[in-house]
């Protein structure tokens, strides 16, 4: 007899029906290389590029109440990404859309979730092992759709707890890439603490975190790290710039020290699931000064807000 459960991955949650005592895999449906399929029987090589070697790249696109947010976005992050590993895209951004409607279609008739995530991923494809890009692969593609759980009200009031931990990822942090051992030895230091996230330091200097960018406030203005090659430019990376112009706050990226997250007067996460979201304790510590000390603050507040606005205002 069927038995139904449900899994939080990452906020990629969904109900899963199974079979006897096989393992509980979602029916959802899903897109692998032109068909669909529920997502318990689509099945890729053991030769797969992207199981052998993680040589592949992903996306994650929130969509509110079906509409996806920041769609062109996201695929010009994807179309960066897939540049970097020299795989050709393998679909125009019309058909990505196509697919990801379709998914969120079948989400909404046979879930009722509120709102949905759209994952992407593309790899490589399908080669006898060897390190180097093989060249003339056709693409994996696979596309599977899930419940968006975005934060709570208890999060929003008062916060969430982050630890902070050295970044022993790669230096290709850029790239939206599959390859992504060091993230999860990195969420894994916050899971293991009991908070919500790892924010992360290389050579003493602010990154980001595991699965999200963090953000420093400090009289006023929103600092941030540069966009280079040692943090992914999360999609939010512009939309808070463009929400800290509409405020009149001072944007600006720049190295930040770990001297300055400790003292700062506000810290956020952004991602595509948090939204933008206060860090109220790091490491223990509450975050913040006098009255507001281990309180969201007010440009938090504010960006909370101007974010909800760009949300109404959307889009795909
Ligand atoms: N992660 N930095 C890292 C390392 C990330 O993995 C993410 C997103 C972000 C924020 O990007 P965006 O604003 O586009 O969501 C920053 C996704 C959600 C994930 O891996 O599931």
């Amino acid at each position: 007899m069927a038995t139904r459960s449900t899994v939080d991955a990452d906020n990629l949650s969904m109900n899963l029906a199974t079979p006897g005592d096989a393992p509980l895999l979602p029916d959802t449906l899903c897109y692998l290389n032109g068909e669909y399929a529920a997502l318990r029987d689509a099945k890729v090589s053991v030769l797969d590029r992207g199981f052998i070697f993680g040589d592949g790249v992903y996306e994650v696109l929130p969509a509110y109440g079906g509409k996806l947010f920041r769609f062109e976005q996201h695929m010009a992050r994807l179309e960066r990404s897939l540049a970097e590993l020299r795989i050709p895209n393998p679909l125009p951004r019309d058909q990505w859309l196509t697919i990801a409607r379709r998914l969120i279609a079948s989400l909404q008739a046979t879930q009722g979730f509120a709102h949905q995530l759209i994952y992407i991923q593309i790899t490589r494809g399908v080669a006898v092992r060897d390190h180097a890009m093989t060249p003339g692969l056709t693409p994996t593609v696979f596309v599977m759709g899930g419940e968006m759980k975005l934060a709570s009200a208890g999060q929003r009031e008062q916060g969430v707890a982050c630890v902070t931990a050295d970044d022993f990822r790669w230096q290709k942090a850029h790239i939206k890439s599959t390859s992504l051992l060091g993230s999860v030895f990195s969420r894994q230091i916050a899971v293991d603490a009991g908070v919500v996230e790892t924010v992360m330091f290389r050579d003493g200097l602010l990154s980001e975190g595991a699965s999200s960018n963090v953000w420093v406030v400090k009289d006023g203005a929103v600092l941030g790290p540069p966009k280079d090659h040692l943090v992914l430019e999360g999609i939010r990376f512009g939309l808070i710039e463009e929400l800290c112009r509409a405020q009149g706050l001072r944007f600006e990226l720049r190295r930040v020290t770990r001297a300055e997250v400790l003292a700062a007067d506000e810290l956020l996460l952004s991602s595509a699931t948090k939204e933008v979201l206060p860090i109220t304790t790091l490491d223990g510590v509450p975050v913040g000064h006098g009255a507001q000390r281990g309180r969201p603050g007010p440009v938090y507040a504010r960006l909370y807000a101007s974010y909800q606005q760009a949300v109404a205002a959307q889009s795909a």
